[in-house]
């Protein structure tokens, strides 16, 4: 594939690409909507990517070609602004504004864009987008960026020009993972542990349910569940409780006082997420994944009920996950509403889970989703290709 794409590049752009840089999808493990609230992650890379080829222009001018769409962007790198409708090309824009507002003025590229995460399944295909292509400009550019200001970077751009509130998981992990491993970061110091995922030695795979559905409501609801968790938050500092990582389900019970319903629930959610991830960080460290697949099933009802992100076809996954003999754990990955969710299997009844789940959905007449295995990958790499065109596999 990468000959044809290197081929496509050539024939665009009438010279070979000086770059080459991937960067990975994830699934989240759990500790779901708790990046912005400075909480615990645990995710992983998974074994998709976004690619791109690049090289550099001199004329200010920043050409991309998405081989998926068949697609053409292209923009100045001078005065950008942020967009009024979002496309694929913002995140790449993103990219130029945030470099810029760093006082780092960049030269244009020449691009071309392939990848293999379904796109808007909460599997985070603009993150690794950003991702890939930032890490290919600083190699390209050679800009010294670290990997963790890269995703700081990457970020701010989807947050603050793109528009959508997002934590720093996503991009985090799209730079930062290792193979075979999950990755528990803190939020707020942003210290982090890679921990391997010994599922396979243990009969167990990880599957992905994509469930089909748009995430049309996503990206206003979001915000608004961002916006409810600081307020209620702002509850609790009032009583010196700094962070939700202080709390725990007692101390929120005991400060509720007029509270909101809504706001409690939210606040609930992510305190008691928090506790969860630590727990399955410990569980994965002694390959207890009894005690991760309950984990996960606790995170979804409290991602049904308190956190209010969930769908019914979300919801199908957990109640069948639940019934299944063989599925140790499952719940919605990602911010919600649609998109994706991951199981825990055990390898012997993967197939018949997957058909059974997929026979489910159509009586329940739910939009047909997919469900397929996930490995997991390797953060970011990119590489300088010149003299090694030919050996690129
Ligand atoms: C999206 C965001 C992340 C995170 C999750 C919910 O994937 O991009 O930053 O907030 O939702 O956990």
């Amino acid at each position: 594939m990468k000959h044809v794409l290197l081929e496509t590049f050539k024939q665009k752009y009438n010279h070979f690409p000086e770059v080459y840089s991937a960067a990975p999808g994830r699934i989240n493990i759990i500790g779901e909507h708790t990046d912005y609230n400075k909480g615990y992650v645990l995710p992983a890379a998974i074994h998709l990517k976004n690619n791109c080829f690049l090289s550099r222009r001199d004329d200010g001018q920043v050409l991309l070609w998405a081989e998926n769409f068949q697609e053409i962007g292209s923009f100045m790198t001078q005065n950008i602004s942020p967009p009024k409708k979002r496309s694929w090309v913002d995140y790449i824009k993103g990219i130029y504004w945030c470099l810029g507002q760093e006082g780092m003025h960049v030269p244009g590229l020449n691009c071309l864009i392939y990848g293999n995460i379904p796109i808007e399944s909460g599997l985070s295909s603009s993150a690794a987008l950003e991702a890939s292509v930032l890490n290919g400009m600083n190699t390209l550019f050679d800009l010294g960026l670290s990997k963790v200001e890269m995703a700081k970077l990457a970020q701010r751009a989807e947050s603050n020009f793109v528009g959508v509130q997002c934590g720093l998981m996503d991009q985090f992990v799209s730079f930062c993972a290792r193979n075979n491993s999950a990755l528990f970061l803190d939020c707020e110091t942003l210290q982090f542990h890679h921990v391997p995922l010994r599922l396979s030695k243990k009969g167990l795979s990880i599957l992905v349910y994509e469930t089909g559905v748009r995430r049309e409501l996503a990206f206003s609801e979001y915000n608004k569940r961002r916006k409810e968790s600081e307020m209620a938050l702002r509850y609790l500092q009032k009583y010196r409780i700094r962070s939700y990582k202080e709390a725990n389900p007692e101390i929120l019970k005991e400060h509720r006082k007029d509270m909101e319903e809504n706001l409690y629930k939210r606040a609930r959610h992510v305190i008691t997420e928090n506790e969860r991830v630590l727990k399955a960080f410990q569980a994965l460290k002694i390959d207890d994944f009894d005690t991760l697949g309950d984990l996960l099933f606790q995170s979804h009802r409290s991602l049904r009920d308190d956190y209010a992100v969930s769908c019914p076809e979300l919801d199908l996954l957990y109640e069948f996950g639940m019934n299944f003999p063989g599925c140790l754990g499952a719940r919605l990955t990602g911010a919600g509403f649609g998109g994706s969710g991951i199981a825990i299997i055990r390898k012997e009844v993967m197939k018949r889970f997957s058909e059974e789940i997929i026979q489910e959905a159509i009586n329940k007449k739910l939009p047909m989703p997919k469900v397929y295995n996930v490995r997991a990958g390797e953060g970011a790499r990119a590489l300088k290709l010149k003299g090694k065109i030919e050996n690129l596999s």
